[in-house]
């Protein structure tokens, strides 16, 4: 028997109790007569006291303990004299009697504290001791528990969950695909699913009408904080359904985890169509926590000899409340900021409103105070305010103020970690078009059908018509970050065969890709639809984290490595052989 007890179970009501605790040395301090050591699983820390004058070799033995040993003790459970009410069993300590120890430990490469010093890429190398932090392992806790809670609403709500095939045949999510080679089918690959898209809606043909999944997807794209090569969605697909009843349905499913995991109540979501979206944050997944919406000012800013607004299509502001006091450096960093590459923006115009209701302005030469007052007025601006203002082509102007009012939404405190705005945007439109290669691109995926008004256009609209079709297509976005994203979708044949058509695949090619979805459309499919959630970002916006890393036990770093294992890795030549893949001397 290794212990009676956890590190984190003992308490007053346990004293005089004889113990039996196993777990890794975390802390030892040696105060001469007597030495302490802090024992931790993933329980908690219990105190553990060692007794010169009671056993000096027992003691000798306690000191030369190195950290993260794995150790055993027996001991008594007496009270502590000096007690911590920070810790839960911090009114105990254990008089140890016997120590056993049961593996040693070389120095770790970093400290196993909530605030560590080691690097990223030493933490990657060596997870499994990263993992051992209590704020890691506490995110790891809550990712599993979260899964737990959402197959239990899941279930609860009639869904099912089937698991869904991870070697398959590309499907075009927007993402490279990772492919896998076919030893039995020379020069043959496997894709990896970008997601189980069209399973689950085979799954509806097939009659199961709720789906459910939590499930690894991958995607070969450029990493960010919120990308991984590979992570996980909450992927659902339901039949007989209108977008009302999906957007029921998980905002349900999202206020019950919030209210089991956090204690939250979240109010009902409100909703902005991608327009709205667009024109008021200049982003499809707008942080609603703080207000600084966009207010376009051509009207006031044009045609008063200022030929950087002059000649835009778009002039338009934010109102940075209380922010007047920012200082001339303070502004010129702004300016620099926006000026980033990343950014991209020619400029910035600022306007100060002062307190005794007299503006300051980069651009007090082209307007007097009156014009200023004007712009400020549209503005709703208050005396102490900050105006700021950019102008361009109307896309990257507003792409550009989304930055800036991020950013200064950030530098005054606006994006509050605690607090929670979730926002379903809809409406989406069903195509975008890509000046590069002249076409159009689906903005959510292939499936997504338009609104019912806009079936007809659709069929039989010219080109222009196209780019103004909307779509049964919704994200749930809480914080800026959009958490999820789903749609109704095309259950008739023919239209699926349109679509196909307008994003450019020949009737071949429609058929070699995705002959068997439309062979199962012509077998009884069902009015469906559904929505994934990024599983990987609910465990981080739930929690105010930046990075969807840290609720991920093994990461990949932004090159898409695994630094622990040293993934991916050349293999043999046999290997290759045997796929027929011939390098030609490239691995
Ligand atoms: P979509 O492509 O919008 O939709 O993906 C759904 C959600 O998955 C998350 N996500 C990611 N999370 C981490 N790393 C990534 N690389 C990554 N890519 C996406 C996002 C996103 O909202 N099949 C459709 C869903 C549907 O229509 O039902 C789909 O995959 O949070």
């Amino acid at each position: 028997m290794y212990r009676t007890h956890n590190c984190g179970q003992l308490r007053a009501t346990n004293i005089g109790e004889e113990v039996l605790l196993s777990g890794w040395m975390n802390k030892n301090r040696d105060l001469g007569g007597m030495t302490f050591i802090d024992l931790r699983d993933r329980y908690g820390i219990t105190q553990l006291v060692f007794n010169m004058d009671d056993d000096a070799d027992l003691c000798e033995r306690a000191r030369k303990l190195g950290r993260e040993f794995v150790i055993q003790i027996k001991g008594v459970v007496r009270e502590r004299s000096s007690k911590n009410p920070n810790m839960p069993t911090g009114d105990i300590e254990i008089e140890v009697k016997e120590l056993n120890i049961l593996n040693a430990s070389k120095i770790p490469p970093f400290t196993i504290e909530d605030d560590t010093d080691g690097g990223d890429e030493l933490r990657m190398k060596y997870r499994y001791l990263d993992l051992r932090r209590r704020p890691v392992q506490n995110n790891i806790i809550f990712r599993g528990r979260l899964a737990v809670e959402t197959r239990k609403y899941l279930s609860e709500q009639g869904f099912i969950e089937v698991e869904t095939p991870v070697l398959i045949k590309s499907t075009p999510e927007g993402a490279r695909d990772f492919v896998v080679p076919s030893r039995m089918n020379p020069g043959m690959f496997y894709a990896l699913p970008q997601s189980p898209q069209t399973f689950k809606q085979i799954l509806m043909v097939a009659g199961f009408d709720k789906y459910f999944q939590i499930v690894k997807c991958f995607r070969d794209e450029d990493l960010r904080a919120d990308r991984q090569p590979e992570f996980t969605q909450i992927d659902c697909e339901m039949s007989f359904v209108t977008q009302e009843d999906i957007l029921n349905t998980f905002e349900g499913l999202t206020k019950y985890l919030f209210k089991t995991m956090l204690d939250l109540d979240l109010p009902d979501f409100p909703r902005m169509t991608y327009d709205e979206a667009m024109q008021l944050y200049g982003s499809d997944k707008p942080d609603t926590r703080f207000g600084m919406q966009f207010v376009e000012l051509n009207d006031v800013a044009q045609g008063k000899g200022f030929k950087v607004f002059d000649s835009v299509e778009l002039v338009v502001g934010i109102c940075a409340e209380g922010a007047a006091s920012y200082t001339r450096k303070q502004l010129d960093a702004l300016t620099d900021w926006v000026k980033r590459p990343q950014i991209g923006a020619k400029g910035l115009v600022y306007v100060k409103c002062n307190e005794d209701g007299s503006f300051k302005s980069s651009v007090d030469k082209f307007f007097d105070q009156d014009a200023l007052k004007a712009w400020a007025d549209k503005m709703n601006a208050k005396p102490g305010d900050l105006l700021l203002v950019m102008a361009g082509e109307t896309e990257k102007a507003r792409k550009q103020l989304n930055e800036l009012r991020l950013h200064v939404g950030e530098q005054l405190g606006l994006r509050d970690r605690t607090k929670f705005n979730p926002l379903w945007v809809v409406d989406f439109p069903l195509l975008e078009w890509d000046e590069d290669s002249e076409r159009f691109h689906a903005m959510h995926h292939p499936f997504t059908s338009p609104k019912k008004n806009d079936v007809e256009r659709m069929l039989n609209g010219d080109h222009e018509t196209m780019k103004a079709l909307r779509a049964d297509a919704y994200d749930l976005v809480i914080n800026g970050v959009e958490i999820g994203g789903g749609s109704i979708r095309i259950h008739d044949r023919d239209l699926q065969s349109k679509n196909f058509d307008l994003l450019g695949f020949t009737k071949e090619e429609a058929e070699a890709q995705f002959g068997f979805l439309l062979g199962a459309f012509e077998y009884g499919a069902p009015p469906h639809g559904g929505i994934a959630f990024g599983f990987d970002r609910l465990c981080s916006v739930m929690n105010g984290a930046d990075s969807i890393r840290d609720f991920i036990a093994f990461p990949k770093n932004n090159q898409g490595r695994d630094m622990m294992i040293d993934a991916p890795s050349p293999v043999d030549q046999e290997q290759l052989d045997e796929l027929r893949l011939d390098l030609k001397g490239e691995a």
